[in-house]
């Protein structure tokens, strides 16, 4: 029974490489406008950012980034924004995958564990993409336990240009905004790579998060940037 199921398995690989079969136009229509599209909103968004710095330099600071998995981001802020600006880039993340699912954040894509890319192996992908080791900055662990006061201390008084929100999870994204807070500064453009998570329901995930972080800080003021099929940016015209 096993070895039929590989058998099929392989036959339908096979299928997938001879040009002219269903199986190869399938393949061909995701690689190419499927997976083409998501990347292309993806440029679109990154040279959206380097416009709006570029244009109201100077905006000075870092590129935060909370979720950084296999550095598909990481690779594209590095690239449209080495040679415009001096940012600096900390990828947070707990290199170990999804945190334990929490019961507001429970939906069948998520497990604890999914996504891990291991440390070195994200710096590794990162310097060969061109990054110079002394411009990447990485920050291990769940963010519960290292987004502290101390670790602010830390990073503080530079501020962030740019913070890119894409850990998923309601649970996760609520101790991003309470780190970032400090860092705020006008022009910040902050990023929720996964707005439409949750079949876009205001009261989950990353929405939630942010709508309970503006209410709760309504001196802060932020106005709606670029927004894809899947993303939503803000800009900070106000940091408190
Ligand atoms: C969708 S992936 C990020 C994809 C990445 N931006 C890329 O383009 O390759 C989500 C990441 O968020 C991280 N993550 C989610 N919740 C976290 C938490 N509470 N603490 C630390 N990392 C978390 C996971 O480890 C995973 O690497």
């Amino acid at each position: 029974m096993l070895i039929l199921v590989y058998a099929k398995k392989i036959v339908w690989q096979l299928l997938r490489r001879i040009p002219f079969t269903s199986q190869y136009r399938a393949r061909r229509w995701v690689e190419d406008e499927y997976m083409g599209f998501a990347h292309q909103n993806l440029r679109h968004l990154f040279l959206s950012i380097a416009r709006f710095a570029h244009i109201n330099r100077p905006i000075n600071g870092y590129y935060f980034e909370f979720g950084s998995h296999e550095a598909r981001t990481m690779r594209l802020a590095w690239s449209h924004f080495r040679h415009l600006f001096s940012w600096d880039f900390v990828a947070f993340d707990s290199f170990a995958g999804l945190p334990d699912i929490e019961d507001i954040d429970k939906q069948a894509i998520w497990e604890k564990g999914k996504l891990e890319t291991r440390e070195e192996d994200f710096i590794r992908i990162v310097t060969k993409a061109g990054m110079p080791r002394n411009r990447l900055t990485t920050v291990k662990g769940f963010y519960d336990q290292s987004l502290t006061p101390q670790l602010q201390q830390q990073f503080l008084p530079k501020k962030a240009a740019v913070v890119y929100v894409d850990c998923d999870l309601y649970k996760s994204t609520v101790p991003v905004l309470q780190f970032i807070r400090p860092f705020l500064q006008i022009g910040t453009v902050i990023v929720f790579d996964d707005w439409n998570c949750f079949y876009g329901d205001p009261d989950h995930g990353e929405r939630r998060a942010w709508h309970e972080f503006c209410e709760a800080n309504p001196e802060f003021r932020f106005v709606k940037f670029v927004s894809t099929n899947e993303a939503q940016s803000f800009i900070c015209t106000n940091p408190g």
